[in-house]
């Protein structure tokens, strides 16, 4: 992390039930670590959401958990702004204004629209294809600096910085062309427990793919027990020939703050019983305080309704500021009114 102090920090996860060990160590884990010295933003996209079918009375309580879960993980609203996307409406108004210097050939390259539309064929709608505009407008509205995200965001970061230097081209520097922050090598991408060459979801079929952040301690054994792995017997770091292992061994060093050579000579000489259920113990120990702050958190509406309208009003300051840029370098008269 070597961008000089304060510069600003944007990133978001959905509304879309609970977040997975993957969400966690992907991301919202190095979200914590950037408040000391980054002036962050952390938005609940809730927008995003929305290109799957929701039912409203889940996706209002999934928008209120997952406010609770930002703060249950360490996310300090004295320190860093929180809010709500659909709280500011620029998001959306920038998303229509970026479309119009989007291609349709670059929509259709986006890997996470071809699943999408492999997983929802009933419902390819084109928000599932403008999707990464909305993420771009998000970013851009912010003068971002850095995006920390998981791997699977990469292509559309790189997607936000094209718009951007296209729009800058056309228009002078208006916008910052953001730097993507992946996360480091092994937790960039943790696998699922079930099918190791693919990431870890929150939509994959089976329940045991995916240690959610809230899952009770048995819960959590009862996955980690059940991983699959392989018929080799030995612990080696091999991603490519034993996926399942290096996918417990990246976790373990996760959640234990141990290197990968750490964990080799620790684990080398045993079987993957042990591997599975001192990985279970070391994810058990980084999620239960979070679990216990959560219960604590999430009961409180009131308190969450403040965090999201203050962190809203630091929002809707600093993106608006923002849209007069784009509106005036447009040609779009800014409305008297609005600013
Ligand atoms: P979402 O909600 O799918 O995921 C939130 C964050 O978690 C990361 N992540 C993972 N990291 C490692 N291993 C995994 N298995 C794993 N699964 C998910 C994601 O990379 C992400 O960082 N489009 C975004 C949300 C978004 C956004 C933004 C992010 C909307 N606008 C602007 C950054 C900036 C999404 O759906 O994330």
């Amino acid at each position: 992390m070597n961008a000089s102090p304060r510069s600003t920090v944007f990133s978001g996860a959905q509304p879309s039930g609970q977040l997975t060990l993957g969400n966690y160590l992907g991301a919202m884990r190095t979200w914590v670590q950037m408040q000391d010295d980054y002036d962050c933003i952390f938005c609940v996209v809730d927008l995003h959401a929305l290109t799957v079918r929701q039912d409203p009375a889940q996706l209002r309580a999934h928008i209120f958990e997952l406010t609770a879960l930002y703060l249950a993980c360490g996310i300090d609203p004295a320190r860093s702004t929180i809010f709500l996307q659909s709280h500011v409406p620029a998001h959306a108004e920038l998303a229509w204004l970026l479309a119009t210097f989007t291609q349709m050939g670059e929509l259709e390259r986006m890997t996470q629209f071809k699943d999408k539309s492999q997983q929802h064929k009933h419902n390819i709608n084109a928000g599932l294809f403008t999707y990464p505009i909305l993420m771009a407008a998000d970013i851009l509205l912010y003068h971002t600096h850095r995006v920390p995200v998981g791997e699977d965001q990469k292509q559309h970061l790189e997607l936000a910085r094209d718009i951007a230097i296209r729009f800058n081209g056309l228009y002078g520097p208006v916008f910052r062309v953001p730097e993507p922050l992946i996360a480091r090598d092994g937790v960039a991408r943790v696998k699922d427990l079930q099918n190791p060459t693919k990431k870890m979801s929150k939509s994959a079929e089976s329940e045991l793919a995916r240690v959610m952040l809230l899952d009770a301690p048995e819960a959590i054994l009862k996955k980690f027990k059940k991983a699959v792995t392989d018929a080799l017997g030995v612990i080696r770091y091999d991603e490519e020939g034993q996926p399942g292992v290096a996918n417990l061994l990246n976790i373990w060093c996760a959640a234990t703050g141990q290197s990968r050579e750490q964990a080799l000579a620790h684990f080398s000489h045993h079987q993957y019983g042990k591997l599975k259920v001192e990985t279970a113990e070391a994810v058990n120990a980084i999620l239960q305080p979070i679990r216990t702050r959560f219960q604590e958190l999430n009961a409180d509406r009131e308190m969450l309704q403040t965090v999201l309208a203050s962190g809203a009003e630091q929002a809707r300051r600093r993106a608006d500021a923002v849209m007069e840029k784009v509106l005036d370098a447009l040609g779009l008269p800014v409305a008297r009114s609005r600013f």
